[in-house]
């Protein structure tokens, strides 16, 4: 099973977008998908106008099972667990717990019935952040055309040192550090991008050209669709069809410090799709 989490310590900068077409697009791949929100704001429901019995919060606290929470057939192939605000409360309510930030990741212990799981999370190192890192092993980080963000991925790089130093057998790694509402011809992209670039930690992860800005984004979140089914031909279509192909490829880099900053070792991790390729060939 493959485990992608969606992580910015920014917000608005296209991480739910990303998380839903990541998680459709595989569906329409023809992989069974599951799609979590652990965002208590609860935008995946709200972009895809669902309206769960169970939620998020319930399957953190234990009180209804993966297999109860989980909305299915959303769209062929993609199962959805939605968040709602009563998960706001988690934090508080789940401090006494051992081990609290690996609850969502011991939620899927024996339940693995999924080829792909993607976390859409909230911009901030919480509680429910560090459960989708101690869960995931892929992340993307979708970074919106402006300095703020660039520092919210920065800060995203180093929550997963954290991560790493705290729990060094965890499998982390980036998938791609994705632009979105790329403008090209406008300074603000301009000079995020080079930012991107020069950046030490982050630079070689850039997946370019990332998502460009288009307005049908909003306008098919506004009509609960993807953007495959609201306007097939536009920009945006493209540019995910495009981070789909990537995501299949299934390069992912894993990272580790090094006294003066941060180092990449070179482990490309083996993808589900790489794995089942190379049984079936
Ligand atoms: N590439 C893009 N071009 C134009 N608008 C976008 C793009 N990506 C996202 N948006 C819009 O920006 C807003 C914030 O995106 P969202 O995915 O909710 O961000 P986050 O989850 O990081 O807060 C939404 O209204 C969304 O439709
Ligand atoms: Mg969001």
């Amino acid at each position: 099973m493959r485990r992608l989490a969606v992580v910015n310590m920014k917000g608005g900068v296209g991480k739910t977008t990303t998380a839903i077409h990541i998680a459709a697009g595989l569906a329409s791949r023809g992989q069974q998908v599951l799609l979590v929100d652990a965002d208590p704001q609860g935008n995946v429901g709200h972009t895809l106008r669902l309206q769960p019995l169970h939620t998020f919060e319930e399957l953190m606290t234990g009180q209804t099972p993966l297999s109860d929470v989980v909305m299915r057939g959303v769209r062929p192939g993609l199962d959805v667990v939605v968040s709602t605000p009563a998960a706001f409360s988690l934090e508080r309510r789940l401090a006494g717990e051992t081990q609290r930030e690996t609850i969502l990741a011991r939620r899927f212990r024996d339940q693995q019935p999924y080829d792909v799981v993607v976390i859409d999370t909230s911009p901030a190192m919480n509680l429910l952040t560090y459960n989708a890192l101690l869960f995931a092993e892929e992340l993307v980080i979708p970074v919106g055309m402006d300095l703020m963000a660039v520092i919210g991925a920065r800060q995203t790089f180093d929550g997963v040192l954290q991560v790493r130093e705290l729990w060094p057998e965890r499998r982390l790694g980036v998938l791609a550090v994705l632009p979105t509402s790329v403008h090209s011809g406008n300074h603000a992209t301009r000079a995020t991008l080079e930012a991107l670039e020069c950046d030490p930690a982050i630079g070689r992860f850039v997946f370019q050209p990332g998502i460009r800005q288009c307005i049908d984004l909003s306008y098919a979140a506004a009509s609960h669709q993807t953007i495959w089914e609201y306007a097939p031909r536009s920009r945006a279509a493209d540019d995910y069809t495009r981070l789909l192909d990537h995501i299949e490829r299934g390069y992912t880099e894993h990272i580790a410090e090094r006294g003066d900053g941060y180092v990449v070792h070179e482990r490309p991790a083996a993808s589900a799709f790489e794995r089942s390729a190379a049984t079936t060939a």
